[in-house]
């Protein structure tokens, strides 16, 4: 049985970043027979960035509800909130005791905020020692994540095995990561990676005139009309291509080639292409996100399995570290 875990910061609504590159990959991997998947809200992480309270609880239900809308199903995988799950805090705890402050430092996420100190928290220098926590925690074979994470990755593998070495035994199963190389960077609407920082990404939960207008606000070139444009650097093809069937692309790569097309039909196209991939996604989405009440009951029914597993390990952790 491969065990399989990925986590989803409660920083607001899953993108089509965080959909495409993590959350569709999970949910295929829970549906392959063999696995078994522990798939959680990492809203202490979020804890980094967003000090509100209601913000982080709204935001934990959104991301529950795009879990559960996009096909996860509760009765065969652990949807769970990681602050559900205090143990992990606790391994975090022994975790950065072995982490080296200089690696820690050479993180993406801290060296992109380190040219002003003042407003780096301790939270976010150590954030990498929570993540290898999320994932040491329940002897976890592979991790499916974007290309961002990859270095958080080789983190956890690092202190596992810096561990397992220093008690001579295999304390920690050693992560894979695994990333799919077509959705491993989505780009958002300006062809940088889409990110909730740069504010360029497309909520596909959105009703449906704000997201014609979010699709319609993708940067393009000022090609005419009627001359031919290269589909392959055009940010309104590269997310079109990410959806759309091989022949539906091919189709739209030729009416860029031809010329004749306009980014207008394009972005029109891949409009009406969201819509149609995400038509049912977006109805369970609404119907969970106006039922609160209906997500806690499926997260605290998952939170007391991950409680149980996560103290067997503790236990484990703890007697050969000496704290029996
Ligand atoms: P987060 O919340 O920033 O992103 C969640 C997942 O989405 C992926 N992703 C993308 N993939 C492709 N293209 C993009 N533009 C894009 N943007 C985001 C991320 O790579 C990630 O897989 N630290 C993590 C959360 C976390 C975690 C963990 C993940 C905490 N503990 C343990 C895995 C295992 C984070 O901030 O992801």
């Amino acid at each position: 049985m491969k065990r399989i875990l990925t986590g989803i910061q409660s920083t607001g609504i899953p993108h089509l970043g965080n959909i495409l590159g993590a959350i569709e990959p999970a949910i295929r991997l829970a549906n392959t027979s063999g696995t078994e998947c522990l798939y959680f809200i990492a809203d202490l992480h979020s804890l980094t960035t967003i000090k509100d309270a209601e913000t982080r609880l709204a935001n934990v239900r959104s991301v529950a509800a795009a879990w559960l809308a996009l096909g996860l199903d509760p009765e065969k995988s652990l949807l769970y909130r990681q602050s559900k799950i205090p143990q992990v805090t606790e391994l975090s705890w022994y975790l950065g005791c072995f982490m080296p402050f200089s690696r820690l430092s050479l993180a993406h996420s801290f060296k992109d905020k380190s040219d002003n100190l003042g407003d780096v928290s301790a939270g976010l220098f150590t954030y990498p020692v929570l993540m290898a926590a999320d994932i040491l925690l329940y002897d976890v074979n592979t991790v499916p994540v974007g290309k961002d994470q990859l270095q958080h990755l080789e983190f956890t593998r690092d202190v596992a095995r810096r561990i397992n070495h220093e008690y001579q035994q295999e304390l920690f199963v050693v992560p894979e990561a695994s990333t799919d190389e077509r959705v491993m960077v989505v780009p958002g609407i300006d062809g940088r990676k889409m990110s909730k920082s740069y504010n360029n990404f497309v909520d596909i939960f959105l009703p449906e005139k704000k997201l014609k207008k979010k699709i319609n606000s993708i940067v393009t070139s000022s090609t005419p009309v009627e001359e031919p444009k290269d589909p392959d650097t055009c940010n309104v093809f590269r997310l079109y291509e990410l959806l759309a069937t091989p022949e539906a692309t091919e189709t739209m790569k030729a009416n860029y080639r031809n010329g004749g097309y306009g980014y207008g039909a394009a972005k029109k196209a891949l409009f009406e292409l969201i819509l149609d991939t995400y038509a049912d996604t977006r109805t369970t989405y609404d119907r969970y996100v106006n039922d609160p009440a209906e997500i806690d009951r499926v997260l605290e029914k998952c939170e007391q399995n991950v409680r149980e597993r996560a103290d067997r390990k503790l236990a484990e952790v703890r007697k050969a570290l000496g704290f029996g």
